[in-house]
């Protein structure tokens, strides 16, 4: 019989949704009285300890996800992409962003090809590049050491850089590291951006990384030639050689943009940009700043937990555990979203990173054949480090919609603090909220609860909470450059999982795309306004009613000469 075309036909699709009913008459309170069962839901690899006995299922359950698993050809999945076969169907592609991490005598082919020791060459260049820099023996167009870097790029080319720089910048090692040095970002089109971004810098002491995947981005073209103009104004058009660098797959328009290409590190078409942390992407800015011994550990974290899922069995394989559960709560449960909260200060930048890696990746209509899709795939992800959180959207997650949650601890704090005569050390303080709320959504408080505590009549019902509410708790041994890069592969993992399941290409991106070319009517528009007082034409009422409003106040930058930020 041919294997049919979507995993929803599938025996262990239609298992899993029978087992739904059962699965409802269930309630946390209950389930998490049997220990057997807590105990069974639970993960372990180095220091990383996952509990899932909070999320709404049995170990029934799980063995059926593992069934779907199977239908949906998962392992033979995972094989291909760790063997460079071109999964990114619509692109043509192979997926090797596990090549960029592994040790340097690895063989991943792709095309035929051994990637290893080009994604070495790029890295030697990278390490010997950032020692020059960071010892001072690279100086700028004044013969001053530059010790400012900023990163210009956007999606892909910033969120997981930016997450990792947030990440290790309390770190000790890697503040240690980074002294008396800056790392900024820039993305945003928008010049309040560019603002904040070269504020109280020098351009004589600044360099200025351009990061492109395509070197065609609308948003990082305008930032890099902004900030070239930045430099050229003050130092000098020969100043960019020695205060603009760039990493990109294109190394042709890097040098049409006037960057020295031995000053431009390359990556490859096989790395998706979402998926490019690991490339010179985050490589080199973060090199530069915490110098690359420090980034090949977070390397060397991301490659632990890559070995983990490609050889681990799916039982003991924590991507794959949290990409079942997650197919479950969306697809089973009907649970859009997925709250991720780290209880720790220094991820803060998770949520914005697996924002896009997740959604990007898997918010897709059709499978990876062009069928569309019967079932919804896709989350939407949201977060924000605990305890802010619960100061802020916790009360929907009590009370209102259901979201299931990830809650990530740190065991130790990068930053320990104790103020003596304390019940307990401001990291207790913060690991407190961390073990209660997961209960405190499975569990909820009932009315007769309230009764028992004497909870007015009229306040019985605003203040009970139905509970039943699933999450799952990781805690990390500690957060340095190591589990920084176990974090992001668990996450990249578990979201090549969902996508394997569910039968779409996650590496693709076409939506995006569809945005990019609406723009380019707009900015001819405008273009065409300002320049030649040319009507707005071609836009339909509501369109062309925000433009022609928007055009009738006199710019505020007249288009016939350059303004720079003035903070
Ligand atoms: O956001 C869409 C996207 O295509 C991402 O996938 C990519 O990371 C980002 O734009 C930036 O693209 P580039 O690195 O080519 O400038």
């Amino acid at each position: 019989m041919a294997s049919p075309a979507l995993i929803c036909d599938t025996e262990q699709w239609k298992a899993l949704q029978a087992h739904v009913g059962a699965i409802q008459k269930t309630h946390l309170r209950d389930l998490m009285t049997d220990a057997g069962r807590c105990k069974a839901m639970t993960a372990e690899f180095e220091g990383i300890f996952l509990d899932y006995s909070r999320q709404q299922g049995t170990v029934e359950t799980m063995d059926k996800l593992f069934k779907l698993a199977e239908a949906a050809k998962l392992k033979e999945k995972i094989e291909k992409m760790f063997k460079g076969e071109k999964i990114n169907t619509t692109e043509n592609r192979s997926v090797l962003h596990v090549a960029l991490r592994a040790p340097r005598d690895a063989v991943i082919n792709s095309d035929g090809v051994n990637v290893v020791p080009e994604v070495w060459s790029v890295k030697d260049k990278i390490k010997h590049f950032s020692e020059t820099f960071r010892s001072g023996s690279w100086v700028g167009a004044t013969g001053k050491a530059l010790t400012n870097v900023v990163s210009v790029g956007i999606g892909g080319s910033f969120l997981g850089p930016l997450f990792v720089h947030t990440a290790l910048q309390t770190d000790p090692e890697a503040a240690e590291s980074a002294k008396g040095r800056q790392l900024r970002f820039l993305a945003n089109v928008d010049p309040v951006d560019v603002a904040r971004s070269i504020k109280d810098l020098d351009p004589e002491t600044t360099l200025v990384v351009v990061v492109s995947k395509t070197f065609t981005t609308a948003e990082t073209m305008l930032n890099a030639r902004t900030l070239k103009e930045w430099i050229v104004s003050s130092l000098g058009p020969q100043a960019v050689s020695k205060h603009m660098i760039a990493v990109s797959t294109n190394l042709k328009l890097v040098k049409e943009f006037g960057i020295d290409p031995n000053n431009a590190f390359a990556f490859w078409d096989w790395v998706g940009g979402r998926y490019s942390v690991c490339s010179a992407v985050g490589v080199l800015p973060l090199s530069l700043q915490y110098g690359f011994p420090i980034v090949q550990k977070f390397l060397e974290g991301a490659s632990s937990i890559d070995n983990h899922f490609h050889t681990s069995s799916f039982e003991k394989n924590i991507p794959v555990l949290l990409g079942l559960l997650s197919v479950w709560n969306v697809s089973f449960l009907g649970y859009p979203a997925r709250a991720i909260l780290p209880y720790s200060q220094a991820l803060e930048k998770l949520a914005p990173h697996i924002q896009q890696l997740s959604m990007e990746s898997n918010g897709k209509g059709v499978s990876i054949d062009g069928v569309r899709l019967p079932f919804e795939a896709g989350e939407i992800d949201f977060g924000e480090p605990g305890t802010n959180g619960q100061h802020s959207f916790y009360q929907l997650i009590h009370q209102g919609r259901v979201i299931p949650c990830d809650f990530i601890g740190v065991i130790k704090s990068q930053q320990p603090v104790y103020l003596k005569g304390e019940t307990v050390s401001n990291h207790d303080e913060l690991m407190s909220n961390f073990f209660a709320q997961p209960d405190a959504l499975a569990y909820g408080k009932t009315p007769e609860q309230l009764h028992s505590e004497k909870v007015p009549e009229n306040l019985i019902p605003h203040k009970t909470f139905q509970g039943n509410r699933p999450s799952l708790s990781f805690l990390l041994s500690s957060l340095s450059a190591y589990e920084i890069g176990q974090l992001l592969a668990i996450y990249e993992h578990r979201i090549a999982v969902q996508g394997f399941i569910w039968g779409i290409n996650s590496f693709d991106q076409w939506g995006v795309e569809l945005g990019k070319s609406l723009a380019s009517q707009v900015r001819k528009q405008l273009h065409a306004s300002r320049m030649e007082k040319k009507p707005v034409e071609g836009f339909n009422p509501s369109s062309a009613g925000l433009l022609a409003r928007f055009l009738a106040v006199e710019p505020s930058t007249p288009y016939n000469t350059t303004v720079l930020p003035k903070v």
